[in-house]
């Protein structure tokens, strides 16, 4: 079957998750094609949509090819006079205008259907107007029609920030999707353990409990965060009823942290990091070339003490920032270290159609007027 992804703000790294995620299930993605936020491709297995769709930060929604019978209108007639009874209410969207669901609701008026024409902006009109449910959200894309499976769970990410009790900070939190996607790229199980040497109020970790993970570890150089952190994680196991089997908290600087956790113990690392102090924009190149060097130090550090607590071929996902400095890049100088230390780079796969770029191996997301660039990295412990 020929399936549709709609991916999120940044299609790069919403793609790179995909894959993982599939690859982790040994789900083969056959010929997938990007254009612009969509990706498809065919599976031969049966998937349950609704869970993998559940489980992403980077996909807003899925949808599986239908019969065309000729051209998008007809074929989207077709299916949603033979898939509902009573009122049909639908959206269309991906490369058509509003006028091919004017055409859509006209023909099935002239069935004898009652019919409304949602105009969904975004993928909560989706959902509050039921039309998952329904089986009537349409993506036409190259002239194939998808029929809307699962959507994002936008409910559930709503529901983990609102109240949250330790987050008087939101600047400085990772927002949860891209948590999310980062613990996904880790391709670990939820019974291997998961740590966050950074973990500020605790983003990674609350994300990581609502996939399922069981064994949770925290720390941060902060006893403010780590006390934050705290509180959300029991706020979230009251809430949810999501108990971890291991959840243990150290207030410690990243790079001592094989004082407080046994070596050849964890799967995975996901973290972003301390990235410096806010930048305004006016600092000079020496200020943030210093910097540089000391994030490098402090990552050079941290990495001689993830190698030592991470099981042989554990994996971790880290932010590497660069600096913007009159429109060119400063860039942190530690890859070549983090390798002596003893890891390896694993590529995350770029968009299909840049497959022949080599040393592709980050994914950068920078938006313009910012003044930091985050490079996201694969390391697998040798
Ligand atoms: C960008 S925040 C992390 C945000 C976190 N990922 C979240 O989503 O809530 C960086 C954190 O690194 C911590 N930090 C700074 N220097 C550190 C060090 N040397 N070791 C461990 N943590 C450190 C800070 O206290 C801060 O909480």
């Amino acid at each position: 079957m020929k399936y549709l992804f709609e991916l999120g703000r940044q299609p790069e790294i919403s793609t790179a998750e995909l894959k993982a995620v599939f690859s982790h299930k040994n789900i083969e993605l056959k010929n997938p094609i990007t254009k612009s936020h969509f990706l498809t491709a065919e599976i031969d297995e049966d998937i349950d949509t609704k869970h993998i769709a559940k489980n992403l930060g980077g996909t807003m929604k899925i949808g599986q090819a239908i019969k065309n019978v000729g051209d998008p209108i007809k074929s989207i007639v077709h299916f949603l006079h033979e898939n509902n009874s009573g009122k049909i209410h639908f959206a269309v969207s991906g490369e058509v205008t509003k006028k091919t669901g004017i055409a859509i609701k006209k023909q099935l008026k002239s069935l004898g259907r009652s019919v409304r024409f949602v105009e969904t902006k975004n993928t909560a009109s989706i959902l509050h107007n039921n039309l998952v449910e329904k089986k009537s959200d349409f993506t036409v894309l190259e002239n194939e029609i998808f029929v809307t499976e699962a959507i994002q769970d936008i409910e559930g990410f709503t529901k983990r920030d609102f109240g949250r009790p330790g987050s008087d900070d939101k600047s400085g939190m990772l927002p949860p999707k891209l948590a999310r996607i980062m613990i996904n790229l880790s391709e670990i199980k939820p019974t291997d353990t998961l740590l966050d040497p950074f973990c500020g109020s605790g983003t990674v970790l609350t994300e990581a409990l609502s996939l399922g993970f069981e064994n949770i570890l925290g720390s941060d150089i902060s006893q403010k965060a780590i006390d934050d952190t705290k509180q959300n994680v029991e706020w979230l196991n009251k809430k949810f009823d999501l108990t971890p089997k291991t959840f243990d908290l150290y207030t410690s600087d990243a790079g001592k942290l094989s004082t407080h956790i046994k070596p050849n113990t964890v799967h995975a690392i996901v973290s972003e990091p301390y990235m410096g102090k806010p930048l305004r924009g006016n600092e000079n190149k020496e200020t943030l070339k210093k910097q540089a060097k000391e994030l490098g130090q402090l990552y050079i550090e941290s990495f001689t003490a993830f190698h030592k607590i991470l099981k042989k071929d554990g994996v971790a996902i880290f932010i590497i920032p660069k600096f913007r400095h009159e429109d060119k890049w400063i860039s942190i100088d530690c890859l070549d270290e983090i390798k002596k230390i003893g890891f390896e780079i694993l590529p995350l796969a770029p968009r299909p159609e840049k497959r022949e770029m080599k040393g592709v191996d980050s994914l950068t997301y920078w938006r313009t007027k910012q003044y930091v660039g985050r490079e996201r990295w694969k390391f697998k412990k040798r």
